[in-house]
């Protein structure tokens, strides 16, 4: 559709200048004007005329009549109601013209080069060593996944990286715990559950023995000076996390291009804090180094403890200046949950204050809390929920499901792991990021919700209907010929025409969940015409061979924009 917007305000544009009258527009503005009409009787776009009447000192209606007649299109009638000029788009456009495009394009169908020579870094997942993988980082680890996935499908270059928390106090924690309580064959089986269920512990002791803080404190101030134990131990830890985490991240389809944990940042700050020393903008306060950001209505950054230790916003910093001297990025992007908006800026303010140029290209997107309604889940840790034990419910379930419905495939196993860890990642994306949602597994399971599972089967359904066509003798590639549209088809042709903006709006928004709504629209519409059209069995050759390709031109829609939200796409469910 976007190419057909621009037309239309090409063409608005050409009227507006034909006027004579100075009206202030340009192509980018009146494209941002269009609108979709309510309902189809309004036709497929519509132009407001209520701005352009201030400018224009005339009344709307006068407008949109006199543009009406000025303008001259080929694929649209342009007619006036009210305030507003409407357009009628020729059928053709849709059924020929979009279905055609995007069986030619293929997987570059909403693609594009707009990100070209732009470097983007995207910060997400992040756990912390020593504390469980849980549910709160679902949001950043597939939010943070999908904006990698939407700006690299728009060309930007993107740089991954996995900001660890391996360095701070609650590693002196995990030292002292397994010093005291644990051992190398314990560790060795149970993994990270193991180091989860050491740290647990600490703090359950701590309660009863305050000296235990102190001990922390010990272990990691040995581990910043370079005590060879604690340096083994605390590298084994990091190894055993990482390869646990890797699992999860494989489940998912991610990768990361860097893991550089906190840690990496130690030898990277004392430059930082020197800079800040000789701008003026450290203030001693109880012994503490803090920047003073009343002036800005915020909390002062702390940069440096009483006893001259770093803290999370000061190797923030440096990490933000390690990551634009190597990758010269436009745009350095943070997920992390809302909780730590405040902290974000605080310290985007203070890298403002120490004058680097690139402060602006800061972003931090934030989202919301995540209950788990009516469960049960296991855990060692506590009432937290690891995200590891979710998606192994959630396969467990699909798992009985495929049974109960007597399903059989060769891939069986992957297949449930594929709509199971779906199921979950599409439930939560399908939420505006910001919202607090309370997820309900047995909801985002039902295959006849708006559910992952509902989605990845209406994909399988179109992969099966080609497959049939291709047995028959049908190459979908081959769709010619002139074609009068019914009312289904044409809806389905309308909403696959979308995808380029609903793209567009998910980048600018940094919303994932403009995706998401957006499949769930195609597969309502592909739904609606599986269930009143016949493919195969339809009478006229011709009809047989438009539908096979608005199958064709579903399947390639659907499958990138389920791609481009950590969905997989098996081809049989
Ligand atoms: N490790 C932190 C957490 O689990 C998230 C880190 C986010 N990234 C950052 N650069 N601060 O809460």
């Amino acid at each position: 559709m976007q190419q057909l917007k621009r037309q239309l305000a090409d063409a608005i544009l050409a009227a507006l200048d034909a006027a004579g009258a100075d009206h202030g527009q340009t192509t980018e503005s009146v494209y941002g004007m269009l609108e979709y009409p309510p309902s189809p009787e309004l036709g497929e776009l519509s132009l407001p005329c209520f701005k352009l009447s201030r400018t224009l000192r005339k009344p709307p209606q006068a407008i949109a009549s006199e543009l009406a007649e000025k303008i001259n299109l080929e694929l649209a009638d342009a007619s006036p109601t009210g305030g507003y000029l409407n357009f009628k788009v020729s059928p053709e456009y849709f059924t020929r013209g979009v279905i055609q495009k995007i069986i030619a394009e293929g997987e570059n169908y909403g693609r594009s080069n707009e990100g070209e020579g732009k470097t983007i870094v995207l910060d997400y997942s992040s756990p912390n060593i020593a504390k469980p993988f849980h549910l709160g980082h679902l949001g950043t680890t597939v939010i943070g996944h999908s904006l990698r996935l939407l700006h690299e499908f728009r060309g930007y270059r993107c740089i991954s990286i996995n900001h660890l928390g391996d360095w701070g106090t609650s590693l002196g924690k995990q030292i002292a715990a397994y010093k005291l309580w644990g051992s190398r064959e314990q560790v060795e089986q149970g993994g990270v559950d193991e180091l989860v269920a050491l740290y647990v512990r600490f703090h359950e002791e701590a309660e009863k023995d305050e000296s235990l803080w102190e001990r922390a404190r010990r272990e990691f101030a040995l581990l910043e000076g370079g005590d060879p134990e604690n340096t083994e131990l605390w590298k084994w830890f990091i190894e055993l996390s990482i390869e646990e985490y890797k699992k999860t991240y494989r489940q998912l389809g991610i990768e990361f291009d860097y893991y550089l944990g906190e840690s990496f940042y130690s030898d990277k700050m004392a430059e930082q804090v020197e800079l800040m020393r000789q701008k003026g903008l450290l203030k001693i306060d109880e012994g503490a180094s803090i920047v003073d950001l009343s002036e800005y209505g915020m909390p002062p950054c702390l940069i440096l403890k009483s006893d001259g230790t770093t803290l999370y916003p000061t190797r923030d910093i440096a990490a933000a200046v390690y990551r634009y001297n190597t990758f010269h990025f436009d745009r350095c992007i943070y997920v992390t949950s809302a909780g730590q908006s405040l902290h974000f800026a605080q310290w985007f303010k203070v890298v403002e204050l120490m004058g680097y140029p690139w402060a602006d290209r800061l972003v931090h997107v934030p989202y919301g809390t995540m209950s788990v309604g009516g469960m049960k889940l296991g855990t060692r840790s506590g009432n937290t929920i690891l995200l590891k034990d979710l998606f192994k419910l959630s396969i467990d379930k699909v798992k009985e499901i495929m049974s109960e419905k007597g399903t059989e495939l060769d891939d069986a196993d992957k297949v449930a792991e594929d709509v199971g860890v779906g199921a979950i990642v599409f439930g939560y994306l399908a939420n505006s990021r910001i919202k607090d949602i309370s997820f309900d597994l047995q909801e985002a399971l039902n295959f006849d919700g708006n559910t992952g599972p509902y989605a990845q089967y209406t994909y399988a359904r179109t992969c099966s209907v080609l497959a049939k066509a291709k047995e028959a003798g049908y190459s979908a590639e081959a769709y010619t010929g002139e074609y009068t549209p019914n009312a289904a088809e044409l809806e389905l042709a309308k909403a696959l025409s979308l995808f380029g903006e609903k793209v567009d709006d998910a980048l600018a928004q940094y919303e994932p969940s403009i995706i998401v709504r957006y499949i769930l629209d195609i597969c309502a519409s592909f739904n609606r015409f599986y269930n009143s059209c016949r493919i195969l069995g339809a009478e006229r050759e011709e009809e047989v061979r438009f539908r096979l390709g608005l199958v064709r031109a579903t399947n390639i829609t659907l499958g990138s924009a389920l791609h481009l939200v950590c969905m997989r796409t098996p081809a049989k469910i």
